[in-house]
């Protein structure tokens, strides 16, 4: 894969009054303004791929520049302490960061997470693998701190209850990054949707492949039983969700192995996956949406991404390698820059001021996270933080409460592929029916498995 200081893109695209009220490091929350900087200091478990391609830009822009608003005034946002599985790549950031943002702590091993919230962070960013997002997540939380998650948030839906209820008893916020729902291609789609001037959505699909190395190199270490589904379909689940709304109804995958693993193992190369949705006319659409992680390396961009929707008076396609820059540059591209471009993610720049500068959605997916927090702690009076509190809680497009369909659908195509790694291939998972809120037929028996009781 490209090597992240390259700045590619990867599988994108192209984040009461409770616990943590004392806790927050800018002097008591909501106090009157101009009294200096608030400050909200963050913790990050997980120092993977995705923090050098988005966070470390965002600390090192906020380093620079603190956040303003004059709701809440200067608000620094400083990285004081990271937490991950060894505590290599944490000491070489601490190395390579120097000067670039604050002097932060770095923890490791087991209790790398307790170690992390002891130290004193105001909110916590989850970019461990997806299967541990839960534990980490329920830990911040328990500690009443703010939590922001790499998608998917959590692979079941109890896990989302979990939280959820942790999030509302501390009074903190825990939401999820879908970045793509900040490319500017897809605001415009539901731009043009809410505007009416595409008009129901009738079908679509999605495709979304990432290259080989990515499976064999950057994640080897937690591959096993896992597919490129969860991790990158999930993007345009959120997307379809998201922009069109509408009950999800039925889920249907299938997928291909032998090459990442065995053939007859738990671990998928390829996997497609059908999405039914039913919308208050009583009209159905139906979504497809294909990934992999078995392209050849040298594809000439970071991912393959498109996207087809038809709608009752029109088509919507887009095609994140086909912006339209295609770049050429001897013994360079496509291995170690790759041909097409997505300068719109996060990439870096020199500004026309002269300025070096890494930005893109990527980056500002999670400055907007950073400002919710800061307006919830310091953007009025103590007395009206459950206000903010709730004003924050109700943005679907980040909060978990709104992550519901999306996690059913992500937890309906684990289980549909663990089933037919079992042998019993073309289940079909239905939501909110008689039987539960996500049940998972299997051709030929009789007896679902209920995978969640309560209505989705
Ligand atoms: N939004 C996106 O487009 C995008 C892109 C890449 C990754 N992601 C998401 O970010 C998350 C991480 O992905 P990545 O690509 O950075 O993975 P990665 O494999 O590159 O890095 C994972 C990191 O988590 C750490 N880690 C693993 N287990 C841990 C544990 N139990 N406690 C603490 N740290 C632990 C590892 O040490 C490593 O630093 C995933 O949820 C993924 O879906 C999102």
């Amino acid at each position: 894969m490209h090597h992240p200081w390259e700045q590619g893109e990867s599988d994108m695209g192209a984040a009461g009054g409770g616990g943590s009220v004392g806790s927050v490091g800018g002097g008591a929350p909501g106090a009157a303004r101009g009294e200096g900087p608030r400050v909200l200091r963050a913790g990050m478990v997980g120092l993977g791929m995705i923090f050098e391609e988005t966070y470390r830009p965002f600390f090192e822009q906020v380093h620079k520049t603190p956040l303003y608003d004059r709701r809440f005034g200067v608000c620094e946002v400083p990285l004081t302490a990271v937490a991950s599985r060894t505590g290599t790549r944490g000491a070489r950031y601490q190395q390579t960061l120097a000067g670039k943002v604050a002097a932060f702590e770095n923890f490791a091993g087991p209790e790398a997470v307790a170690q992390l919230l002891a130290s004193g962070v105001d909110w916590v960013a989850i970019a461990t693998p997806d299967d541990r997002h839960f534990e980490a997540a329920r830990a911040c939380l328990q500690a009443g701190r703010h939590v922001l998650i790499e998608k998917p948030s959590v692979l079941s839906l109890e896990q989302l209850d979990e939280l959820e209820r942790l999030a509302r008893q501390h009074g903190v916020l825990a939401k999820v990054v879908y970045h793509k729902l900040l490319d500017p291609d897809h605001k415009r789609l539901r731009t043009f949707y809410r505007q009416q001037k595409l008009q129901h959505v009738n079908n679509g699909y999605c495709s979304l492949l990432e290259p080989k190395s990515i499976a064999q190199g950057q994640f080897a270490e937690w591959i096993t039983g896992r597919n490129p589904g969860t991790y990158v379909a999930v993007h345009y689940i959120k997307l379809i969700d998201f922009t069109f709304g509408g009950r999800l109804e039925r889920v249907t995958a299938t997928g291909q192995r032998g090459l990442v693993g065995p053939v007859d193992g738990p671990t998928w190369d390829s996997c497609q996956l059908r999405l039914v949705y039913r919308y208050d006319s009583g009209r159905e659409a139906a979504f497809d949406i294909h990934t992999s992680w078995v392209t050849p390396d040298n594809f000439p961009g970071y991912v393959e991404q498109e996207v087809q929707f038809r709608f009752d008076n029109g088509v919507w396609n887009g095609h994140s390698r086909k912006r339209g820059v295609e770049c050429t540059i001897a013994g360079e591209t496509p291995m170690r820059t790759k041909i097409t471009l997505n300068n719109h993610y996060s990439a870096a720049f020199v500004e026309p001021w002269n300025e070096a500068s890494q930005r893109g959605y990527g980056v500002e997916v999670l400055e907007r996270f950073a400002r919710e927090v800061a307006e919830v702690e310091f953007g009025g009076p103590a007395d009206e933080r459950s206000a903010r509190l709730a004003r924050a809680r109700a943005l679907d497009y980040n909060d978990l409460a709104a992550d519901r369909q999306t996690v059913a659908a992500v937890q309906a195509l684990e289980a549909i592929l663990d089933a037919q790694w079992k042998g019993r291939p073309d289940g079909v998972a239905r939501l909110n029916g008689p039987e539960g809120g996500l049940v998972l037929w299997h051709p030929g028996r009789r007896e679902p498995d209920v995978l969640y009781s309560p209505p989705v």
